[in-house]
């Protein structure tokens, strides 16, 4: 269902199927996307898991986005802690809400959604257990930006998926962002898809393979 309850985005919430695995995956859409976006994904990354699924609450001409931007890759960082606050504070509410474990919780995000998700490891580190980054930019520098220090991410598990031909997101960009998580603790496993910023159906393969492994370790 599509609900608008009090909780603060628009979102949509698929119950975990009876059995199914514990963790809820907390699926960001890209610029232009809606909360049907993630959904066929997250049923493929991790069957019968639940599925929290979010609107960006930023419009850029007409199309939802997670935080603003100033121009293409150049964000608006006073409203990016203002966002990512915001939906840190949502998903605790949907957690209260729907009756999801708050400690089981991975993220799925693509492009500005990767970019809001790296964003909540840098600024509410306890909020996900793990994530997966498909084409994620780096949001800030923790220690130089935002008045933020270093967070501890104590070993969290973190795939960052990057593309070799991507218009969008400088290769450096994928480099710094994961020694930025490394040096805070996060252990990073990087794909590299051959193509542009489109996903691959290797991307989704290595983003399953990841799941499966990092799924039986204890969560974090
Ligand atoms: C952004 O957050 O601006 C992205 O990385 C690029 C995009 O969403 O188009």
């Amino acid at each position: 269902m599509t609900a608008k309850v009090q909780l603060d985005f628009v979102h949509r919430f698929v119950p975990a199927a009876p059995g199914g695995p514990a963790a809820t995956l907390l699926l960001l859409h890209g610029t232009g996307g809606d909360e049907d976006d993630m959904i066929p994904l997250g049923r493929e990354l991790l069957p019968g898991a639940a599925l929290l699924s979010p609107r960006g609450r930023v419009l850029e001409h007409g199309m939802p986005r997670f935080f603003r931007r100033l121009s293409m890759g150049v964000f608006d960082l006073e409203d990016l802690k203002v966002q990512t606050d915001a939906l840190e504070h949502f998903v605790g509410a949907a957690s209260r809400n729907y009756g999801f474990e708050k400690n089981q919780i991975i993220a799925v995000g693509y492009s500005n959604g990767a970019n809001i998700a790296a964003s909540e490891l840098l600024m509410h580190p306890k909020l996900l257990s793990r994530a997966i980054l498909f084409r994620p930019m780096i949001p800030f520098r923790p220690g130089q930006d935002l008045d933020t220090t270093t967070p501890e991410l104590k070993d969290k598990p973190v795939l960052v998926a990057a593309a070799r031909h991507d218009q969008i997101v400088p290769t450096e960009q994928t480099v710094e962002l994961s020694a930025i998580l490394t040096a805070a603790g996060a252990r990073v496993t990087t794909h590299w898809h051959p193509g542009g910023h489109e996903l691959g159906s290797d991307d989704v393969a290595a983003a399953k393979e990841w799941l499966s492994r990092e799924t039986s370790a204890p969560t974090i």
